[in-house]
């Protein structure tokens, strides 16, 4: 903790004051550890600028949020449209002097920012436009309303106080072990493991197939489902109809990217039809394309009763949802599930730009750029400090898991890795932006969606050269992206 607060870099005098600023202002639990710690001045598509002018590749779109890249220019207008300030042409006509005399001095007339208990045409035009964006999927016939939130952990909350409600006799909760929910209430009670302090007597956890889905490698071998079942039916036998809701991640996103094979997840919601328990599928992270579909409930065949939506939903404004069937959440009444900024405008807005914008080619291309960041990746395994490379076939996620070597930890290697991606290349003032490792030694892959072939290949390459700096005695192809992928 002490080396976080004085984390600071050479030549970097304006980052280096703000990070020291930063450091006395806000807490340090507020941020999760990444050892670069990057101060960003200024973001457009997959690149951040620091202060000091250094471009870097994005590799993280926030945290999985900017799936359509950053400030997108017709994401905004659209954004700014629903809102009514349009300003395409740079002089917004509703920000000037209003003529309408009924318009006080000193404002302007257009959607209002916060509507509590208020309704809005443009919260209307949102819930009805994601719900028909969700039954357009296959597999999204059950998702009727929408339960608006403003983070990932606030609609998990809300999904498991309306399946809790459904039936208040089956208030237990089935929760795949190690994977990540949120850290608050009952986000925090369906995340990590019996193991963790604090646990929720309501909960159990089940296992996830991780051994099974330890590297891109195991993605097409046989998948014995019958001991994950049997877990399953040993709990039924304890607990039988106390048990009420089950929820998971399609892939452990947190727990260190972990992607199933699709006969797991397809277990679990055929163990919930047999037991009339509800299935609730948090794609938080993996909405809006990150699984190669628009969601992973398509890419892994499943139905569920509620999905739970966040991140890339609002592409950087702060919006969530928990979408499911209207007889699970006609169980809450008025005030259960309402608070201050659920459901506010500026997020629905936001909501609508995106769904504007996410057109079936923008997975098309993102596709096509994935199988390019993949071959590359799975090259690093040459690399003595790489153990794993685990992802979403043609998805835009992954997961390079590190290991011991040469009298360094795997979280070392991982810290390390980080580190040498942002110094970059000093010659072309560039690097790449990587979140701090997942469960210590897990590097998450995860540009927008958006980003182009030519900024997949420089990006790698960049990534590819600075990590051979760590391991000069064992130099890998760093040429490989050009000479081998084609797209
Ligand atoms: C799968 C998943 N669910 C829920 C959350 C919690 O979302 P938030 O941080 O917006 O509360 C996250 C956050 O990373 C997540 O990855």
């Amino acid at each position: 903790l002490q080396k976080m607060n004085n984390i600071h870099h050479e030549n970097e005098n304006q980052s280096n004051q703000l990070r020291r600023e930063l450091n006395d202002v806000e807490p340090i639990s507020l941020r999760t550890f990444t050892p670069s710690q990057a101060v960003l001045a200024k973001s457009a598509g997959s690149f951040h600028w620091t202060p000091e002018g250094k471009r870097l590749f994005d590799f993280t779109s926030g945290v999985l949020v900017a799936n359509l890249g950053h400030n997108p220019i017709r994401w905004t207008e659209r954004f700014a449209s629903y809102m009514g300030w349009s300003c395409r042409s740079g002089v917004c006509p509703g920000l000037s002097k209003n003529a309408d005399s009924d318009i006080p001095d000193g404002y302007f007339a257009a959607v209002t920012m916060t509507a509590y208990n208020g309704v809005t045409e443009v919260e209307i035009e949102a819930s009805k436009r994601l719900r028909q964006f969700l039954q357009a999927c296959p597999g999204g016939h059950r998702l009727e309303q929408v339960m608006w939130a403003a983070s990932g952990s606030e609609a998990i909350q809300k999904a498991l106080w309306a399946t809790m409600a459904k039936d208040r006799n089956r208030s237990m909760i089935l929760a795949t072990r190690n994977g990540f929910h949120g850290k608050k209430g009952l986000a925090g009670a369906v995340s990590g493991s019996e193991t963790d302090s604090e646990r929720d007597p309501r909960v159990r956890f089940i296992a996830f197939p991780t051994k099974e889905s330890i590297d891109v490698d195991c993605r097409d071998t046989h998948f014995d489902v019958t001991p994950f079942r049997e877990e399953l039916d040993r709990l039924w036998s304890q607990f039988g109809m106390k048990l009420g809701t089950l929820i998971t991640e399609p892939y452990l996103g947190g727990g260190g990217s972990f992607h199933p094979p699709k006969a797991y997840l397809k277990m679990l919601q055929d163990f919930c039809r047999e037991k009339d328990i509800l299935f609730i599928l948090d794609e938080v992270q993996a909405n809006f394309g990150r699984t190669g579909h628009r969601f992973a409930f398509e890419t892994y065949g499943l139905e569920p009763d509620i999905v739970v939506l966040g991140k890339g939903l609002g592409n950087g404004v702060p919006v969530a949802a928990a979408v499911g069937s209207k007889a699970i959440f006609d169980a809450l009444t008025y005030g259960e599930g309402s608070d201050t900024w659920s459901a506010n405008p500026l997020c629905c807005a936001a909501v609508l730009a995106t769904l504007d914008e996410f057109t079936p080619d923008v997975l098309e291309k993102a596709r096509a750029v994935s199988a390019l960041i993949e071959e590359t990746l799975v090259r690093l395994k040459d690399f003595p400090f790489i153990a794993h490379v685990r992802g979403e076939y043609r998805g835009m996620v992954w997961g390079i898991e590190t290991r011991d070597w040469k009298g360094s930890t795997a979280a070392e290697w991982a810290n390390r890795i980080v580190l040498e991606a942002y110094h970059g290349d000093t010659e072309s003032n560039t690097g790449v932006h990587l979140l701090g490792p997942l469960s210590k030694k897990v590097i998450r892959v995860s540009p927008p969606l958006t980003i182009t072939t030519s900024e997949a290949r420089e990006g790698m390459d960049l990534l590819l050269r600075s990590i051979s700096r760590l391991a000069p005695e064992r130099p890998c192809n760093t040429h490989v992206v050009r000479d081998t992928v084609h797209v």
